[in-house]
């Protein structure tokens, strides 16, 4: 696919000839410096926008707009401040049919999967960053998609929280057996949860390579494999063009 953008008068080429397949049930990263498209991209496959050539296939389908099958996550965790954590979750739901009473329990039971058991009824303020991201999670997973788009969802975290959350999407992902693509500009989580790594550049945006990771789950970060992998993934970065 390609993607430009009209930017004072000139094209910005956020997406050049970028192609790559992702199978069911994999843990797919994109991982490469900011401004080298992968919102865009993330954003295409979802439906939200669409390419000027090329096309997204997903299951079979040309991809021509949003789909309940292919959920996103956002760094910021667009949670409705004056709903409650359950509300917000089946609200998820609105399009899927099912009673209300049906929904709530829908919900609650993905709040159990994200740990967030006990604040059904809690408003977003009230919960911490990591906690109204979990929520958010749960929201995207409860229309249970077959494939869940991340767009750097750890991103605004400490970096506590964003390891705890790290470990916490390897669970979900282990027990939901969703498709996962996640955008994230650490390495180091990249290496710790994908199977594979696509690594992207700059100017215009486009992939660079994409890096197999065939260590076993769940995985050290100390492990001498994992961290030689980070350290090259690290270095090929660092080498882009700026
Ligand atoms: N809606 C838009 N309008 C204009 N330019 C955009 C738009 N979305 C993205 N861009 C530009 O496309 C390039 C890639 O952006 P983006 O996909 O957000 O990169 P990343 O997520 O890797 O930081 C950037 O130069 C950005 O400014
Ligand atoms: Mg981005």
């Amino acid at each position: 696919m390609s993607k430009s953008f009209v930017v004072d008068d000139s094209d910005v080429h956020a997406l050049s000839n970028v192609s790559f397949s992702v199978e069911p049930g994999e843990f797919v990263s994109i991982v490469g410096p900011s401004g080298c498209g992968k919102s865009t991209l993330l954003r295409l496959v979802a439906g939200l926008d669409s390419p000027d050539a090329g096309e997204v296939v997903f299951d079979r389908e040309r991809v021509d707009g949003p789909s309940l099958r292919r959920g996103i996550v956002f760094q910021d965790h667009r949670l409705f401040p004056w709903l409650t954590v359950e509300a917000n979750v089946a609200l998820g739901l609105l399009k899927t049919g099912g009673s209300d009473a049906q929904k709530r329990k829908t919900a609650r039971r993905f709040l159990a999967l994200v740990g967030l058991d006990g604040f059904e009824k809690a408003y977003p303020h009230q919960l911490s960053g990591g906690m109204a991201q979990r929520a958010s999670i749960a929201r995207s997973l409860s229309a249970q998609p077959q494939i869940l788009l991340l767009d750097e969802p750890l991103g605004a975290l400490d970096s506590l929280t964003r390891s705890q959350m790290q470990a916490e999407l390897l669970r979900i992902w282990q027990h939901e057996r969703v498709t996962m693509l996640m955008v994230t500009h650490d390495v180091a989580e990249a290496v710790f949860l994908s199977d594979r790594i696509v690594v992207m550049d700059r100017n215009p945006g486009r992939i660079r390579g994409v890096v197999d990771v065939p260590l076993p789950k769940p995985r050290n970060r100390h492990d001498p494999g994992v961290l030689a992998l980070t350290e090259t993934l690290v270095g090929r970065l660092e080498t882009a063009v700026p």
